[in-house]
């Protein structure tokens, strides 16, 4: 039996205004019914503070690896805390793509959610030509060698495996397939970090409530990480629900 923590997060990229708090309300709702698993809600940073209150974990979606200074329109750790969050996903393959961030941003960003007291939720995943070439495990285990720092326990730390073609697509790779590339990730994060191998290990990409019983029942898979199926209550519950 695991004792990994099991996490349902929804992440909300650039999606959210005051007007969609209801929708956090409620799912914050159905979190407070399943205490066994952490119901967490990386919002856009407008949306954090007033977030609050609700019962629901918060985290960000981005953070600056500086404490503070001259970097218009970026965000501290220290900030995201001030405002009420406890995790920040990190690498996301949105930001590795559209800004450009490295694996060696990704590990310092992760070390400055540390610094700042977050749990950093690092993404990792391939591209469809990646995956095409047959080199998914190669990808994933560079990228955690690049981007996992040293230190990373299950208190600072969650895997996030987001294969980039599987993101808003409507695609997965097939349950068997998420098992054994679980499996792989389980084992390289073994090799890199002592003790990586306990690291909670969530899937993203098109997780809905019509595949999330399949891939949350898999043993190396603790939870998922959800965009589009995380926005409305409607969607999400059913989702924590497959995961308690
Ligand atoms: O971070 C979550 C994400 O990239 C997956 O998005 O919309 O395919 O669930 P989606």
């Amino acid at each position: 039996m695991t004792t990994r923590t099991r996490i349902a997060a929804g992440n909300w990229k650039m999606n959210g205004t005051a007007a969609d708090l209801a929708e956090v309300e409620a799912i914050a709702a159905t979190g407070a019914r399943t205490s066994e698993v952490v119901t967490l809600l990386c919002l856009p940073a407008t949306l954090i503070d007033r977030a609050r209150g609700y019962g629901v974990s918060l985290g960000g979606q981005t953070l600056h690896a500086a404490t503070s200074g001259a970097h218009t329109g970026d965000i501290s750790g220290q900030m995201l805390v001030d405002a009420g969050a406890t995790y920040v996903i990190v690498g996301h393959s949105e930001r590795r793509t559209d800004h450009g961030e490295s694996d060696a941003d990704i590990c310092a960003q992760a070390e400055a959610a540390w610094a700042a007291g977050l749990t950093a939720v690092i993404c990792i995943g391939e591209t469809e030509a990646q995956y095409r070439a047959g080199e998914t495990l190669d990808v994933l285990r560079g990228q955690i060698e690049g981007s996992v720092p040293q230190g990373a326990t299950p208190g600072n730390t969650v895997i996030a495996y987001e294969p980039v073609w599987a993101i808003g697509t409507g695609l997965t790779p097939e349950v068997p397939e998420i098992q054994s590339v679980h499996a792989e990730v389980r084992a390289a994060l073994g090799a890199h970090v002592h003790g990586g191998e306990t690291l909670s290990v969530l899937y993203g990409g098109s997780v809905k409530a019509a595949n999330a019983v399949g891939i949350f029942a898999l043993d190396d898979v603790d939870g998922g990480l959800v965009g589009g199926a995380s926005l409305k209550a409607a969607d999400f519950v059913p989702v924590i629900e497959a995961l308690a």
